[in-house]
């Protein structure tokens, strides 16, 4: 039985294919990381979240638990609520037990955590609609009318510390895009790592058992099942590190040598250690992010945090 609505947002492969070919013959290399999550990354990134090293989930996780009827306060349960990026819907379970929204919609772009997610979600909460969007979460979505979607309000929720990935300006401009689908009277919940030593933040994506360096290098092998790319995974290494000035994570995966790689009919060449970056993970002050989010049009409302000031958790409101 179909407890939910699914509708396949998503352009077709060939913007795959563009997209990493724009970024390996760009200068410097990069890709997106929003291509790590085929089914295989989106194991990996599990394990990654269990990982004694990776701080991020368990704290986020945490806060949610404590503060959950806080927060829905804040949202108000008179709203849709939009999570993006939903991954595994623990966070997400959480808060819906404590908001209790007559409309949820989950946004992701990996299909297969979407359905599962979405199966568990709406099978818990079945007075709950849900409608689920396979789409590429930069862009704001125009729900589809067919959703049929009627609360009054609307809320996000973006958890993981996704909203890292962006540089500031970029999840700047990302969040003032939202606010307009969001509408009036609309709210934000963002999940936030907040800036810390650089020895925890070192290890945390550089851990002891390669978890990290596997979730990094799938990139590369993902290229090699879906685009007939012929990368050598021997030949490349990953290199992550915190980047202070920038305040933000870096991961790259490294030529290990002079190469020239085939990606269908393009040779992509690489000088020895010249790298392709792969993701960055900006980290926060408290302040630095109330000011993001009032320089994206949002007034910062509250934020919940742990004890050791780890990891934040932001509600933003949309002026009525
Ligand atoms: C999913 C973007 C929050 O930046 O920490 C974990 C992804 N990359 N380890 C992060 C990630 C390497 C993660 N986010």
């Amino acid at each position: 039985m179909t407890r939910y609505a699914f509708f396949d947002l998503l352009p077709p492969q060939a913007t795959m294919l563009d997209d990493v070919l724009a970024g390996l013959t760009a200068t410097p290399k990069q890709i997106a990381p929003k291509y790590f999550y085929d089914a295989r990354g989106c194991e990996l990134f599990e394990a990654i979240c269990a990982l004694p090293e990776y701080y991020p989930t368990r704290t986020e996780l945490a806060i949610m638990a404590a503060h959950a009827p806080a927060m829905a306060a804040e949202l108000g349960n008179d709203c849709t609520l939009i999570e993006i990026g939903c991954g595994n819907s623990e966070k997400s379970r959480l808060l819906l037990d404590a908001l209790r929204p007559p409309e949820f919609v989950a946004v992701d772009i990996a299909a297969e955590q979407l359905q599962v997610s979405c199966d568990a979600l709406s099978q818990a909460l079945p007075q709950m609609k849900t409608v689920a969007l396979r789409a590429d979460f930069e862009w704001p979505l125009a729900i589809p009318a067919a959703a049929g979607l009627q609360a009054p309000r609307r809320a996000l929720y973006f958890p993981g510390s996704t909203i890292g990935n962006f540089t500031p300006a970029h999840a700047r401009d990302f969040l003032s895009r939202w606010a307009p689908v969001l509408g009036r009277g609309g709210g934000a919940l963002i999940g936030v790592d907040l800036k810390k030593d650089r020895a925890r933040l070192d290890a945390a994506y550089n851990d002891a058992q390669g978890v990290t360096a596997a979730f990094n290098l799938n990139l590369l092998a993902r290229f090699n099942r879906e685009l007939g790319a012929a990368f050598d995974l021997a030949a490349f290494r990953h290199r992550a590190f915190y980047a202070e000035s920038a305040g933000r994570i870096e991961m790259h995966l490294e030529s290990q040598r002079a190469q020239s790689v085939a990606i269908g009919s393009t040779q992509i060449d690489f000088a020895a250690q010249e790298t392709i970056r792969s993701e960055i993970s900006c980290k926060y002050s408290i302040a630095e992010f109330q000011q993001l989010g009032r320089d994206a049009g949002y007034v910062p409302q509250c934020h919940w945090t742990d004890a050791e000031q780890l990891f934040a958790v932001f509600f933003f409101a949309l002026p009525a």
